[in-house]
């Protein structure tokens, strides 16, 4: 690579989540709550349903329409507002599809078996997984460059991905001698960017975990997420009355991260308030701070969710602000790359 300068794009703002099953205290924390913060920044933000993310593995179409839809409202009622940012699932706009084949033949098999996400989902069954749960970050890099977006928030879990995302753009811009895509900032921040599950504080807070106990649904009522927290793992000693003492102590560090991030303050906070109390104090304290926040969520997905027509509306509409940002950049790719495109309609 040179030594030039690189080129400086705008700033645009793009993320993804996954409609299969229901979206967890993670995605809200890690994920959503973050978008929704970015969009009031004054950034363009382009957030979008990845639903050819979810094919990947088998997903039954009823459920996966359903959950498409209440993954938009989830996104709705969690304060994304579609007149502002860029609201819609991916399939409804095939330049992902298509940029995500050039870059099959930009990216390198070895940089993709390194993925450690393909591994722990694909497990020992990796001969019986989809070429597609292969190919996925290859997919996720079009995602975010078929729109130029400089910046992508996300849960650590996410990071290789990015950094495959940045692989690719440079390997392409330096194949063709162009700077054409920009090279991206992961987005990993706040005290939450790794929610951990409830049963185990080893273990990241997933909606593919079997036990239901484990994590709080967006959609649990109040009773559920109290009793889940009532619940939750922790050890037998009080808070400590510092940070550092709550290293080895996972599943204590989990629910004081999860409580400053509902709270927006510092884990150090949480520490200054609950420090030196045991678990029968603070546990309550972070199940009424944990409905506070969430009902009024559950309680919006709901009502948008009974008009399913609206919500497909406003995806269709998103899809095509988003084809128009998505498509001209496209269009340059496939000049670049040297594909002919001489069709008049
Ligand atoms: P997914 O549900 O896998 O499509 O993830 C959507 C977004 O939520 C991504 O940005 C993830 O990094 C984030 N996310 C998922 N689970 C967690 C978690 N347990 N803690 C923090 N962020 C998460
Ligand atoms: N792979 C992400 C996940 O599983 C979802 C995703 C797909 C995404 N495309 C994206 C996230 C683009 C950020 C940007 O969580």
């Amino acid at each position: 690579m040179s030594d030039a300068p690189r080129k400086v794009f705008p700033q645009r703002i793009f993320s993804g989540i996954q409609p299969s099953g229901g979206l967890t205290l993670g995605n809200y924390l890690g994920a959503l709550k973050r978008f929704v913060a970015a969009q009031e920044d004054g950034i363009e933000t382009v957030y979008c349903i990845v639903d050819l993310h979810a094919i990947t593995v088998w997903q039954e179409p009823q459920k996966l329409r359903h959950a498409t839809r209440e993954l938009a409202a989830g996104f709705i009622a969690a304060g994304i507002d579609p007149a502002r940012s860029i609201l819609f699932n991916q399939s409804q706009v095939p330049a992902h599809a298509e940029l995500a084949w050039i870059f099959n033949c930009v990216a390198r098999m070895g940089w993709l078996r390194r993925m450690t996400q393909f591994k722990d989902k694909a497990g020992k069954h990796a001969e019986e997984a989809s070429v597609g749960l292969f190919a996925y970050p290859n997919l996720m890099a079009a995602d975010i460059l078929a729109y130029h977006a400089t910046h992508v928030p996300v849960g650590e879990d996410q990071k290789q991905h990015l950094e495959l995302t940045r692989d690719i753009a440079i390997k392409f811009n330096h194949d063709y001698g162009v700077e054409f895509f920009p090279v991206v900032e992961p987005v990993i921040e706040g005290a939450a960017t790794r929610v951990m599950s409830l049963r185990d504080g080893t273990k990241k807070m997933s909606k593919s975990d079997p036990s239901d106990q484990s994590r709080i649904n967006l959609t649990d009522d109040a009773d559920a997420i109290a009793q889940k927290i009532r619940k939750a793992r922790t050890d037998p000693e009080p808070l400590p009355e510092s940070l550092e003492g709550l290293e080895g102590r996972a599943e204590a560090r989990n629910l004081v991260n999860i409580y400053a991030s509902l709270a927006d303050i510092l884990p150090e906070a949480v520490i200054g308030e609950f420090g030196g109390q045991g678990f029968g104090a603070f546990k309550p304290a972070l199940a009424e701070l944990a409905v506070e926040k969430l009902a009024p969520i559950n309680a919006e997905m709901r009502r948008l969710m009974e008009d399913q027509a609206e919500i497909d509306r406003l995806l269709g509409q998103g899809a095509e602000r988003a084809q128009a940002i998505a498509e001209p950049i496209l269009a340059q790719t496939r000049e670049i790359v040297g594909l002919i495109r001489s069709r008049t309609g």
